[in-house]
């Protein structure tokens, strides 16, 4: 299902209106103006599927250089490059992780969603947005976890493997299953065809759960409004 830029703002507000018939109150703005940031490290085709889908980015934050960020600049969003040089035993994880929040502060967005984001954050990042951080895995979690899942599936000659919509936790790969869907592993697969049919299927997923949990999402876990909701 495809949510245009126009369309999502009448869905949006068509759903946070569902239950009042039309009775705007102050308390219910906030959640009219959801918007995602989206975290990227590589070439950005999820973030590119993102951005068609019509979903709300208010930004995009990469750790380096790369394609992702091309992409978000010719969407005319605004990019936070929030840079990692230190790839070592020495790389301070936490502090990088609060120049990431900092950087996102400002925009307001109810909901990061990563994209191929490199680098592991810290306990910072989950503090701010709790249970709202989203990511897609290229395997069927919670076998092949990491950075390497795609050569692990192929190594371990597994019939299939897959992609994984969840919530990240402080611990990798490891937070609730939100969608998952099997692909094939063909006979003479390369991890990069093999990559390339699982990002296929992740271009589809990812942005219809993400719409998914926006909607319901007028009841994330954190937004003072949607827990008062819930409470109705
Ligand atoms: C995706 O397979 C995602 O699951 C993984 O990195 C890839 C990102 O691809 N974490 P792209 O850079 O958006 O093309």
């Amino acid at each position: 299902m495809l949510y245009h830029r126009e369309r999502w703002r009448h869905y949006s507000v068509r759903s946070v209106f569902r239950s009042r018939a039309l009775a705007p109150s102050r308390a219910l703005v906030p959640c009219i103006l959801v918007s995602i940031a989206v975290l990227a490290s590589g070439t950005g085709s999820i973030l590119e599927a993102l951005i068609e889908a019509g979903l709300p980015v208010a930004v995009v934050l990469v750790d380096r250089e790369c394609g992702a960020e091309q992409i978000a600049r010719r969407a005319g969003i605004p990019v936070e490059r929030v840079v990692r040089s230190d790839f070592g035993s020495g790389f301070e994880r936490d502090a990088f992780t609060d120049s990431v929040v900092a950087a996102l502060a400002g925009y307001g967005v109810a909901l990061l969603a990563m994209a191929g984001y490199g680098t592991i954050l810290g306990r910072s990042i989950h503090e701010a947005y709790p249970g709202r951080i989203l990511n897609t895995h290229p395997a069927l979690l919670p076998a092949f976890k990491g950075w390497h899942a795609v050569d692990e599936a192929l190594a371990a000659g597994v019939p299939e493997t897959g992609c994984t919509v969840h919530i990240a936790t402080l611990e990798v790969d490891a937070g609730p299953v939100l969608a998952q869907e099997k692909v094939p592993i063909l006979p003479g697969d390369t991890a990069a065809a093999l990559h390339e049919r699982i990002k296929a299927v992740e271009r589809r997923l990812y942005p219809a759960t993400i719409a998914k949990v926006l909607d319901q999402g007028l009841v994330l876990d954190g937004c003072s409004h949607c827990d008062q909701r819930r409470q109705e």
